[in-house]
């Protein structure tokens, strides 16, 4: 830990890359942990373009589902001092693959308590590699809008649809085989390429183009940090891995006392 410590704290630049690990201390299910969704729902049923063509109201209905109880989950320790870190340091980035907002709730609560030099909110925004659950994407217009509101899944004529052109509204997240969009996945590879230390909390890596992040940071010289409560294929080209659960790793890890 002492060495993680120096490594994250004399670094110039950081990434940190999160996945479902980082909120499971606040309820949020992981996708293939022991309570896993994927353990429960098939992936190719509910997170894909042709279960969506096939069946809209059963996807919709699984993400009402998900932004039910995402939306009475709460930021944890893990969340906050990130937060505390992206606020205080403009050189760390972080990279989700989240869709449940609670880095954007817990950036919120962090800048809420005051404002520190420099601080810039919008430039400690996470980069959403996968989307946002409260987020809809028009299937016509391609318009995207903020939504938190319930869905009505009841039948198809029930689901969302757009205010602009009528036509029926997706969420707005990135499906298995679909691309991840061009910008956001050049803004992260140049955040990899950049950094001097790749922080990883709470991803299985199994998923892709996200853990090739950390490869990028290794081959342009810099180094490779794991947090998980198990190994991952990441662990063999980390410089240290450590165990153990992010909410109660990270504050110490990054220097921020817990609840701060
Ligand atoms: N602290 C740290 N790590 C944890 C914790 C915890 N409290 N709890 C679980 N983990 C670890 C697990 O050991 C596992 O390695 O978090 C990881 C969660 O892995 P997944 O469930 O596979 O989630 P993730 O890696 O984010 O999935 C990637 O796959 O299903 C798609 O689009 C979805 O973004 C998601 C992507």
């Amino acid at each position: 830990m002492d060495q993680a410590r120096k490594l994250v704290g004399t670094a110039r630049r950081i990434l940190i890359l999160t996945g479902a690990g980082v909120s499971a201390e606040s309820g949020v299910p992981t996708f293939r942990g022991s309570d896993g969704l994927w353990r429960k729902h098939r992936p190719e049923q509910l997170a894909t373009p042709q279960a969506f063509q096939s069946d809209p109201r059963l996807v919709w209905e699984w993400y009402g589902w998900r932004r039910e109880l995402v939306g009475a989950c709460r930021p944890n320790a893990a969340h906050a001092a990130i937060a505390s870190l992206t606020l205080a340091n403009e050189d760390a980035r972080l990279v989700t693959q989240n869709v449940d907002g609670l880095h954007e709730l817990a950036l919120e609560e962090a800048a809420a308590q005051g404002p520190s030099p420099g601080m810039s909110i919008d430039r400690a925004a996470p980069i959403r590699l996968h989307g946002s659950l409260f987020r809809t994407r028009c299937t016509g217009c391609n318009d995207r809008t903020s939504d938190r509101h319930p869905v009505d899944a009841q039948s198809e004529n029930s689901l969302p649809k757009c205010r602009k052109c009528a036509a029926l509204l997706r969420p707005d997240v990135v499906w298995f085989g679909e691309a991840l969009d061009p910008d956001i996945l050049r803004n992260s590879m140049q955040a990899a390429e950049r950094a001097d230390v790749c922080l990883v909390v709470g991803t299985s890596a199994l998923v892709h183009p996200a853990a090739s992040l950390p490869l990028l940071t290794k081959q342009s010289g810099g180094v490779v940090v794991e947090v998980n409560t198990e190994p991952t294929p990441l662990t063999e080209i980390a410089a240290l891995s450590i165990r153990g659960q992010a909410g109660q790793i990270l504050p110490d890890l990054l220097g921020v006392e817990p609840g701060r």
